[in-house]
This record gives structure tokens, C-alpha cells and sequence, in this order.
């Protein structure tokens, strides 16, 4: 009960003090979090992703795109029902896993060690995700296709890889930097309901993610807001995600240290190893304080 109230008030203090949507606690770990970081600045993606809380990855992994779209075909074709929900999440057999960890430890290595060094702290794969989104209607939200922040602490990012060319018509990924994203976080819009945190006609700067095939996007999602367009009637959406999650563990010597005791939560969708790390309760709020000091 008394935990129930704490997680309210700290929700409202949030809104109330801080131009974002994020609980007070949050707001404060964070502040921790980037005050420490923001020394570890070395590069432009640092200064990028610290500044604007996204950064586009300056390098095109068409290939890697085109073995998981092959991978991905058989259940394309034999699954008819795919075109006809809002969001279908592939199945990622092992030989897909064993794409996406290559793609990842490999491919990715410098990235990863960019956002190693720039955290001053190791980094795990939390999710993985493979998805098409289809055309909805454009007024219900059924996947995140209305602007939010996610309530998650800024050791969290998500990795948005494209799996074909985007463009305004398959519903690519809006996001509103940081700074903007605190511009438009007014007092009445704070307070307002989901879906109605930002008008169209209010937003000055955004970046959409109109890349091509390959293209690889990050984003501290709790800094910025964000949502996915929704596409056109016949025309969907390929993406890979990935939740990527920093912390201090010095036991974590690899991107899938947490693999064997969390599959089911990096390969099959669910989200509970992110928030075990980047989402904690009222009550291990100080657990993280001590982490990040
Ligand atoms: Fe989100």
C-alpha cells in the first residue's frame, strides 16, 4: 500500500518539477547517471547521443539486413496471418540467433565498445526483437504508434535496424530529440493522457527514420520522445530491435552474459531482464544510486 502511494507521488512529482514524463526518482538517477558520463565524452556519436539522446550509426550493414530477411522468408510465405495483425514477432530460430549474436559481438563491436567506454561500465543485449508492422487504424494505439517516453532509466537504449528502406509510407520510427522533447513537455502537456503528450503542429525538430536498408539507429527512448508511424493500407514494417542496458556488473564479459539464466526474456519478447536492470521499483532505488555513484 505504502509502496503504491510512493510510486504515485513519485510519478506526479516528476511531471510536476521536471520537463519530462519520467517519476522523480528516475529524474534523479539519471542526472546521476549523466554527470558521471558526460566526462567519458570522446567522440561525435557520444557528444550525439548524449546531446540529442539518439545517433544514427555511420555505417550500412545491408548484408546482415539480407541474411535475416532470407531467414526470415519461410515463415513469411507460410504464414498468411501475418499481414493481418498490427504487430507478427517472427520466430527466431537458432540459426537467426546465431545471425544476430555475429551481427552484434562482431559487426557491431565498435559500437558496442563506443557505448561501453561512454557508459565507463559493461553493456548486455536485455531483448531482441524481429517484427513487421502493419497498417492499423490511426487512432487506436496497438504498437506504440502514439508519442512516449519510455519509463525506463537512461542505461537503457534501444538499436533500431532496418530490414528494408523506409520510407513515409511503411510507418517509420519518429523520434523527437531530447531538447525538443523537453520544449514540448509543457506543463499541460505532461499532465495530458497518451496520445496527447504532443500535437503534430508543436513539434519543431524531429528525426525520421526514413533510412535506407541496413541502417542502424539508437536511442535513449527515456529521453526522447518517440512512436511508430503507422504504414500505409498493404505496406508494413521490418525491423530488428534490440535493448541494449548498461551496468555496473564486472562479471558481464559479453554481450549474452545473461543468456543462459534469462533466454526467454532476450530472445522471446519479454522485457523482464531490462527492467530488472534500467526500470527498478520504489524500493531498490537506492541499489541503483549506489551503482551509478
Ligand atoms: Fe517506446
Amino acid at each position: 500500500m505504502l509502496g503504491k502511494i510512493l510510486t504515485k507521488l513519485d510519478q506526479i512529482f516528476g511531471k510536476i518539477m521536471f520537463r519530462t514524463l519520467l517519476p522523480l526518482s528516475y529524474i534523479l538517477l539519471n542526472k546521476k547517471l549523466y554527470k558521471k558520463i558526460q566526462h567519458q565524452i570522446s567522440s561525435k556519436s557520444h557528444y550525439q547521443l548524449f546531446e540529442d539522446g539518439y545517433v544514427i550509426v555511420d555505417k550500412n550493414f545491408s548484408k546482415i539486413a539480407d541474411e535475416i530477411n532470407e531467414k526470415i522468408t519461410i515463415e513469411k510465405n507460410n504464414n498468411s496471418e501475418i499481414k493481418f495483425k498490427p504487430v507478427h514477432y517472427f520466430n527466431i530460430d537458432e540459426s537467426l540467433k546465431n545471425t544476430i549474436k555475429n551481427f552484434t559481438k562482431y559487426d557491431l563491436k565498435f559500437i558496442m565498445d563506443e557505448i561501453s567506454m561512454f557508459y565507463k561500465m559493461p553493456i548486455f543485449i536485455a531483448n531482441v526483437t524481429l517484427r513487421k508492422t502493419n497498417h492499423i487504424n490511426n487512432n487506436e494505439e496497438k504498437f506504440n504508434n502514439f508519442f512516449h517516453n519510455d519509463i525506463y532509466l537512461g542505461n537503457h537504449l534501444k538499436l533500431f535496424f532496418n530490414l528494408h528502406d523506409m520510407n513515409s509510407k511503411n510507418g517509420p520510427t519518429v523520434i523527437i530529440p531530447s531538447k525538443e522533447t523537453k520544449r514540448i513537455l509543457n506543463f499541460k502537456n505532461r499532465f495530458a493522457k497518451r496520445g496527447l503528450f504532443v500535437q503534430k503542429d508543436e513539434i519543431k525538430e524531429k528525426f525520421t527514420n526514413n533510412l535506407k536498408k541496413g541502417n542502424l539507429v539508437i536511442c535513449n527512448t527515456c529521453e526522447c520522445l518517440h512512436k511508430a508511424s503507422v504504414p500505409e493500407i498493404n505496406e508494413s514494417r521490418d525491423i530488428l530491435t534490440l535493448t541494449l542496458v548498461a551496468y555496473p556488473d564486472k562479471n558481464i564479459n559479453d554481450l549474452f552474459y545473461h543468456e543462459k539464466n534469462f533466454h526467454n526474456e532476450i530472445w522471446n519478447g519479454n522485457s523482464n531482464l531490462a527492467k530488472k536492470y534500467s526500470k527498478p521499483g520504489i524500493t531498490k532505488i537506492f541499489k541503483f544510486y549506489n551503482a551509478f555513484s
